[in-house]
């Protein structure tokens, strides 16, 4: 078994907002203490969108890569590393676009959303239609397990699904891969290979998904058999080839609960952000001039904190009685809006004040994210490696 791995990415958008730290980056900080995580910059997905603007790729790379590390993802448990430093990414691209038809990107969901929302880009392009599929690659070369995203990413990881069960249809049908499949079961011992050839074909005859679950734990926990084997028999218990690349699942990361200053949601393109290192000057500023309920007018007016983009940041910084202090005062003109922002004011700027420090150190010394990058650029890329030695003989592509 491979371990489970979990990886992401992230477009290099620069410096980060408090709607990536409470939707993303707390998720990727829980996830690294309880599996191997690979994070990295998705520059070349920058590209695809922006192809025109490349700017400085690799400063918002690392503005951004400094705001995870402000935030707490710990180069000691997860790897970091750049995208396009990992060649590997691009070869495993081009060979699994020999094989995705062309119906596949094209009836991805985002390819036509993205067109009609980012009308001004040019997105009439090849590495545009291919955004799924490098973002495959990506996934694939790391046989990562679960993928951490949002919502609107969910389709780019069940594409990646049906790129490797396709390539393990097409590839991992060696010659004799029955016969392989079939020795490899009787190493089971006779007992287990009798009820595991059972369950396979409850599997495959039925559909029992149970019969599915116990035969591949069955295989999990059998020691003796090398992971050529293993492999074969994966495939060959759900009817496909050996498994090369391995099928990752979305870990859907709910949806930031973090509202922007005008209540939508929190985006630098709306301009309702704010920044993990912004000023404490200015975050003051940006919450004291902050719209509240229009009703209120004047001091005296009750107002209604449902009709106030105020109250769903107490929602995210207040207990239960400092929403009732809300409440009340709001509905009795007990309090003033300016006194019901100062706590959540206080609170974003306790929340920031860690992260401007830990950002700092980065700041002050670029060297310390380079060498973060290179190291974890140097470990992704013997797992990478590995995969393309698999994947380039299953192609036939192995030159000795
Ligand atoms: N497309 C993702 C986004 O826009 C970024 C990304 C690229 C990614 N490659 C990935 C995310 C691989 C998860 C796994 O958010
Ligand atoms: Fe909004 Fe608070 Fe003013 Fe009510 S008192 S309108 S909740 S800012």
């Amino acid at each position: 078994m491979y371990e489970t791995r979990v990886l992401s990415g992230m477009r290099p958008t620069g410096a980060l907002h408090l709607g990536h730290y409470h939707g993303v980056l707390r998720n990727w900080v829980r996830l690294q203490s309880e599996y191997p995580c690979l994070f990295f910059v998705a520059d070349w997905h920058a590209l695809t969108t922006d192809y025109e603007n490349p700017g400085e790729l690799q400063k918002s790379g690392n503005d951004m890569v400094i705001d995870w590390l402000a935030t707490g993802v710990d180069p000691g448990q997860a790897t970091l590393f750049v995208q396009s430093q990992i060649p590997e990414h691009a070869e495993l691209h081009l060979l699994l676009s020999m094989m995705v038809p062309l119906g596949w990107l094209e009836r991805v969901p985002t390819y036509k959303d993205q067109q009609a929302k980012l009308a001004d880009r040019d997105l009439a392009t090849y590495g545009f239609l291919g955004y799924p599929l490098l973002q495959s690659a990506d996934i694939l070369m790391y046989r990562a397990r679960y993928v951490p995203v949002g919502e609107d990413q969910v389709p780019h990881v069940e594409f990646t699904r049906e790129v490797a069960r396709r390539f393990n249809h097409l590839y991992g049908r060696d010659a004799g891969f029955e016969d392989k499949a079939k020795a490899a079961a009787k190493k089971m011992g006779s007992k287990k290979a009798r009820l595991w050839n059972e369950l396979r074909k409850k599997f495959l005859e039925q559909g029992d998904a149970e019969a599915l679950k116990r035969a591949q734990v069955l295989l999990d926990e059998q020691q003796n058999l090398s992971r050529g084997d293993r492999e074969r028999l994966y495939g060959w218990l759900e009817g496909a080839g050996k498994r090369i690349l391995v099928e990752p699942e979305a870990l859907l990361t709910a949806a930031s609960r973090m509202p922007g200053l005008d209540g939508q949601k929190m985006s630098k393109s709306y301009g309702n952000s704010i920044a993990l290192r912004e000023e404490p000057e200015a975050v003051t500023r940006k919450i004291r001039t902050m719209p509240t309920d229009p009703a209120r007018v004047k001091r005296s007016d009750p107002g209604n904190p449902e009709c106030c983009p105020v109250w769903p940041l107490h929602q995210v910084y207040s207990d239960e009685a400092r929403q009732q202090w809300v409440r009340q005062g709001c509905t009795t003109a007990g309090i003033g809006c300016l006194e019901c922002k100062q706590p959540v004011i206080d609170a974003v700027l306790a929340e920031l004040a860690p992260i401007r420090e830990r950002a700092q150190v980065y700041l002050d010394d670029p060297t310390l994210v380079n060498n973060i990058l290179a190291d974890g650029c140097d470990k992704a890329r013997r797992l990478a490696a590995e995969t393309m030695r698999d994947v380039r003989e299953a192609m036939g592509l192995l030159y000795t």
